[in-house]
């Protein structure tokens, strides 16, 4: 059997392959993360559970806007760490919470 070919084949799909399946992870962690901790306020769409609505009011609820989206990572980040009105300061660590507001902003495409 020549090996040649599947080697050559390996060498050019592996570091193809690479990006995506860490992205792959990285989105999976992301949207755990999110329904985890975020999912039960802001709904898995990110519009705002209704529910929640009921209980705190619908005010900050959709983090899925324009104006949220327009704000900086570094922003938002702060809003997740710290809290800021209702919502609570993240108990998730510095990653997941970034990997949240990656999902998010997948969320809101
Ligand atoms: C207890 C309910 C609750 C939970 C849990 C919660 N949030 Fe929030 N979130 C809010 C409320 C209420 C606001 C609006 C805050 C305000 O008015 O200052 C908000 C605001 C935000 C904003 C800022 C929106 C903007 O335009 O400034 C982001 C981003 C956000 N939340 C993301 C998250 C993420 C990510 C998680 C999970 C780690 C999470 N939230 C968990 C209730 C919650």
């Amino acid at each position: 059997m020549n090996l040649k070919p599947t080697l050559t084949a390996a060498f050019i799909i592996l570091p193809l392959a690479w990006p995506i399946t860490s992205f792959a992870a990285d989105s999976d962690a992301g949207r755990t993360a999110y329904e985890k901790s975020c999912a039960g306020c802001h709904g898995k769409d990110g519009k705002g559970n209704p529910g929640m609505a009921k209980v705190i009011g619908e005010k900050g609820l959709n983090v899925v806007g324009k104006e949220t989206m327009q704000k900086s990572d570094e922003q938002l980040l702060k809003i997740i760490s710290e809290g800021s009105g209702k919502m609570p300061a993240s108990k998730l660590s510095k990653d997941d919470q970034k990997h949240a507001l990656n999902y998010l902003r997948s969320l809101a495409k």
